[in-house]
C-alpha cells in the first residue's frame, strides 16, 4: 500500500521554521511520507506569516496555486497554520478555498496531532489515514531527525508568544500571550539533539530574553525590564553542553542586561552573533513604536557589546516609513547603522497591520518615498557589511558544513558558530555536520569564500 505523502510550506520567521519541524514529526508519525512536491501529496501543511501585508499576500495566493492543482488531484487537501490562522473566518475561508482541512493556531501547536487525527477522520480521506492509525499512540518523537540541514543545527523554541507592545506588530496578536517551557524540558530537548547529532543550537523566542516572565502571576514582574532568568537559562545550558554552539533569537534591546554581554564574553561555545532589532535611530518614532528604549540606551548598549565582544557580529531590524517618520527622523537611522557598523540589517518597508495600535496614526510617508528611503538604507548597509567581511579576508574561521551550497555540487556551505556563511570547494573527505577550519580568502556581500585548512571533528 503506498504510504500517504505530505508537504510543508513555510512562510515568515524562524519560529515557523522550528513550528514545521515539529508538525513534519506528527505527521510522519502518522505515517505519512514527506515530498518536496505539493502537486502529488494528499495533505500540504501552509505554515503563513502575516507580520505585513506582502507575506499575506504570498500565503493567500499560495492557496490558489493549491485550488489549481486539486483540479487534477482532488484529493489534495491542505491545512493552515501559522500566524494566519487566529485571524481568518474557518467557514468563509473554506467557501473561497474548498480543499482547507482545518485551521489552527500557533499556540495550539502541542494540540496538532489530536487536531490532526479528528479531522482525518471526519474527512474519511482514505483507508491509507486509517491504517496508520496503528502508529498513533505511539510516542511523539518530535525530533526531525532525517532532515539534515536541522540535525546538526537544532532549533528548539523556549518561549512562543509575544508581550511586547510594539506598535507596528501583529505578531502579539497572532501569536498570544508568552508561554515559556520548563528549563528542565528544554535541557531534556537538547540532551535529546545533541545525542542524535546536533553541534549548534538556537534557543527561540519572538522576545526571548522574557523568558520564565510568564511564571510569574505579578503583573510587575511579567513586565520588569532585564532577562535574569533567560541569562540563568544560557548560562546553564552553555555549560552544560561545552562542546555545543549556543545561538539565540530575538533579543529586545530594552532587556538586554550587561551581566548577559559579560557572559557571552566569557564562554567561548555562545554565538557573537547577536540580532538587536533597533528598529529606527530615531527618539520620537521609538517612543510612537512603542519599543521602551531610546537611541542613547540602544548605543550605550552596542557600545559595552562592542567593547567586551570585540569580535561580535550585531544584526539588527530597521522600520522605514513609520507613520510620523520625517526625513531627519529617517536620517537618524541611516546614522545609527554608521555608528554601530552593523554586520547585517534586515529591513522593511512600513506595513499597516490590522488590530495594531499604529493604525491609529495615519500612514503618511507615500509608498514611493518609503522605497527611495530602503534603498538608500540598504545601499549604505550593503556598503557596511561588505567592509566588515573585507575585514575578515586572511582569518581563519572554524564552521559547521552544512553542505552543497545552492545548485552546486562542488562548492560547499559552511556557518560559523557567528552566523559568517563560508563557501569553499568540495572535498570528498567532508561531510555535513563537520566542524572545520577555513582559511577567509575573499569576503563577499552574502558569504565569504574559505579555503578548507583541515576538518576538526
Ligand atoms: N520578535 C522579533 C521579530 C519580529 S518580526 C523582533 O522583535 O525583532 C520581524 C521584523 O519585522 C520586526 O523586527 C520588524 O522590523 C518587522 N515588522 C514587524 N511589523 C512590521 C510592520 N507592520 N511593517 C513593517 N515591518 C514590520
Ligand atoms: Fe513584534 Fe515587538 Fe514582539 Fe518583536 S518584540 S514580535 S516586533 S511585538
Ligand atoms: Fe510572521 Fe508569525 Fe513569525 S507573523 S514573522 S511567522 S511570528
Amino acid at each position: 500500500m503506498t504510504r500517504q505523502r505530505y508537504h510543508i510550506r513555510t512562510f515568515g520567521c524562524q519560529m515557523n521554521i522550528a513550528d514545521s519541524q515539529q508538525y513534519s514529526s506528527v505527521l510522519k508519525n502518522y505515517g505519512m511520507e514527506e515530498s518536496d512536491n505539493a502537486s502529488e501529496c494528499d495533505i500540504v501543511l501552509v505554515n503563513t506569516c502575516v507580520v505585513r501585508g506582502k507575506a499575506e499576500e504570498k500565503a493567500i495566493s499560495y492557496f490558489g496555486e493549491l485550488e489549481v492543482l486539486r483540479r487534477r488531484r482532488p484529493e489534495l487537501r491542505y491545512i493552515l497554520a501559522g500566524c494566519l490562522a487566529p485571524r481568518v473566518e474557518i467557514l468563509e475561508l473554506k467557501r473561497r478555498f474548498p480543499g482547507l482541512l482545518f485551521a489552527f493556531n500557533p499556540s495550539e501547536i502541542d494540540n496538532f496531532q489530536n487536531l490532526l487525527k479528528k479531522h482525518l477522520d471526519n474527512a474519511k480521506t482514505s483507508p491509507e489515514a486509517l491504517a496508520c492509525e496503528t502508529k498513533k499512540d505511539k510516542e511523539l518523537d518530535l525530533i526531525a531527525e532525517d532532515i539534515c540541514q536541522f540535525k546538526y543545527h537544532a532549533f528548539v523554541t523556549i518561549v512562543r508568544g509575544c508581550e511586547q507592545n510594539c506598535t507596528y506588530c501583529i505578531v502579539p496578536f497572532s501569536r498570544g500571550a508568552n508561554f515559556s517551557r520548563p528549563q528542565d524540558e528544554i535541557i531534556h530537548e537538547i540532551e535529546s539533539r545533541v545525542e542524535k547529532g546536533a553541534r549548534a543550537i538556537t534557543l527561540l523566542g519572538q522576545s526571548i530574553l522574557d523568558y520564565g516572565k510568564d511564571w510569574s502571576t505579578s503583573k510587575s514582574i511579567k513586565t520588569i525590564h532585564g532577562d535574569e532568568i533567560f541569562r540563568n537559562l544560557l548560562d546553564s545550558v552553555s555549560s552544560q553542553f561545552p562542546h555545543i554552539w549556543i545561538k539565540f533569537l530575538t533579543s529586545h534591546p530594552k532587556d538586554f542586561s550587561f551581566e548577559t554581554v559579560d557572559l557571552i564574553a566569557s564562554r567561548e561555545n555562545i554565538t557573537r552573533f547577536i540580532h538587536l532589532p533597533v528598529q529606527s535611530g530615531d527618539n520620537s518614532i521609538l517612543k510612537r513604536m512603542g519599543r521602551g528604549h531610546t537611541r542613547e540606551d540602544y548605543l550605550k548598549l552596542t557600545d559595552c557589546i562592542a567593547n567586551k565582544i570585540p569580535d561580535v557580529r550585531l544584526s539588527s531590524d530597521i522600520i522605514v516609513g513609520f507613520p510620523g517618520e520625517t526625513d531627519e527622523s529617517y536620517e537618524q537611522s541611516l546614522d545609527l547603522i554608521r555608528r554601530v557598523r552593523f554586520f547585517k540589517v534586515f529591513t522593511f518597508q512600513y506595513s499597516p497591520r490590522p488590530y495594531t495600535p499604529a493604525l491609529k496614526f495615519s500612514d503618511d510617508v507615500p509608498f514611493e518615498e518609503k522605497r527611495v528611503r530602503l534603498n538608500r538604507l540598504i545601499d549604505l548597509q550593503n556598503q557596511i557589511t561588505m567592509e566588515c567581511h573585507k575585514e575578515l579576508e586572511g582569518s581563519e574561521i572554524v564552521a559547521m558544513v552544512e553542505g552543497a551550497s545552492r545548485g552546486d555540487d562542488d562548492t560547499w556551505m559552511a556557518r560559523s558558530r557567528d552566523e559568517d556563511i563560508i563557501i569553499f570547494d568540495n572535498h570528498d573527505n567532508i561531510k555535513a555536520g563537520d566542524i572545520i577550519l577555513l582559511k577567509i580568502i575573499e569576503g563577499k556581500l552574502r558569504t565569504l569564500r574559505g579555503e578548507l585548512i583541515r576538518r576538526l571533528y
